[in-house]
Formats: C-alpha cells, sequence, structure tokens
C-alpha cells in the first residue's frame, strides 16, 4: 500500500504517517496538489490519497480522473468540521478521516481501500500465466516468495493468493 499525503494534516502528518508506517503503508508526502500530480505523473505510484480537508478537493478528484489515476482520495480534517467533511464527500472524496488521527481508524480505512481493489485486473497472456500459477499453489501450505521491481504487482498478488486459500 502506497500513500500519498497532501498538506500537512494540519500539523498531524507525523503521527498519521507514522500509523500507516506501522501498518505496512509505504508513505509519500507533497505539500500541495500540484506536487502531488507531478510527483504521480513521473510514476511515483500511490494507491490512495490523503488530503487536508480545506485543499480544492474537487480539483484533485478532477484532475486524477482526467489524467486517469484511479486512487481513492480520503479528506483528513479537524473532527468537529461536519460541514467540511460533508463538501469533501460531495467534491469526490471517498472518506473523511478526522483528525487527530486514530490508530485503529486509520487501520480501518487501508483495510477497507486494500479490500475494494482486492479483485486481479488484468488481460495479458503473461499475467495469465502468473495467476494460473499463483491459484495452483495458493492450497497449499508452501511459503511463496514473490519478486519484481517495485509496482509490478507483489502485494496484489500476495492477496490473491490468501484470499485463493
Ligand atoms: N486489483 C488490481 N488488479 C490489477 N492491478 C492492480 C490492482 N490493484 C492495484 N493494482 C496495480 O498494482 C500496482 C501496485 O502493485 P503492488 O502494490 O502489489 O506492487 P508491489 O510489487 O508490492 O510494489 P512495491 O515493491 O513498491 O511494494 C499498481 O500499478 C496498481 O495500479
Ligand atoms: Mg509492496
Amino acid at each position: 500500500m502506497r500513500l500519498l499525503i497532501i498538506g500537512d494534516l494540519y500539523g498531524q502528518i507525523g503521527a498519521a504517517s507514522q500509523i500507516a508506517k506501522s501498518r505496512g503503508a509505504k508513505v509519500m508526502h507533497v505539500a500541495d496538489i500540484e506536487s502531488g500530480m507531478n510527483a504521480l505523473r513521473d510514476g511515483k505510484g500511490a494507491d490512495l490519497v490523503m488530503i487536508e480537508v480545506r485543499e480544492d478537493i474537487e480539483k484533485l478528484v478532477t484532475l486524477l480522473m482526467r489524467e486517469r489515476f484511479n486512487l481513492p482520495v480520503i479528506a483528513c480534517g479537524i473532527s468537529s468540521d461536519k460541514d467540511a467533511a460533508v463538501k469533501a464527500i460531495k467534491s469526490g472524496a471517498k472518506e473523511y478521516l478526522p483528525l487527530p488521527p486514530d490508530e485503529e481508524l486509520i487501520a480501518a480505512v487501508l483495510e477497507a481501500i486494500t479490500e475494494e481493489n482486492q479483485s486481479m485486473i488484468y488481460a495479458s497472456a503473461a499475467m495469465a500465466k502468473v495467476v494460473a500459477m499463483a491459484d495452483q499453489i495458493a492450497p497449499s501450505d508452501a511459503s511463496v516468495l514473490i519478486t519484481g521491481e517495485s509496482g509490478t504487482g507483489k502485494e496484489v498478488i500476495a492477496r490473491h493468493i490468501h484470499k485463493k486459500i
């Protein structure tokens, strides 16, 4: 799970990324939407975006869609700010995460997003071969070593194998 955080999350960035990291996420931090988009355009992949609720979430969601980055956006804000939360969801955010960050809540959000993206999407014959092999070994008790460059799908395949058991 690669997490892109936009903004300093009202000073809670340290706490939030530490929780995410302790749950196995890789965290990348940028100051604003433009820098976030540039990081994605540069191929620095992400599976999830967290952004301050006061940022222009509609703009971010529009840019992501326009450039075919299929990433869920989580708006983060001070817990009492209900209007901002509603506005964020209406602007296209998937979830609203209240700050300061709660360990269990962040874990639940990461898990929900992971689960949503769980069924594997592929078309190439090469990938079909990998999946066939994964399906074959999934029911066994053997340990599996999955190798590949960053972003090639090791975690996606690992989840697929675990789900198949
Ligand atoms: N359900 C899915 N079906 C197919 N591809 C997916 C799915 N979910 C995510 N991906 C793609 O898989 C890639 C990320 O895969 P994954 O996180 O497993 O990489 P990784 O090999 O673990 O990378 P790293 O070494 O950086 O941790 C992204 O390109 C993402 O778009
Ligand atoms: Mg990985």
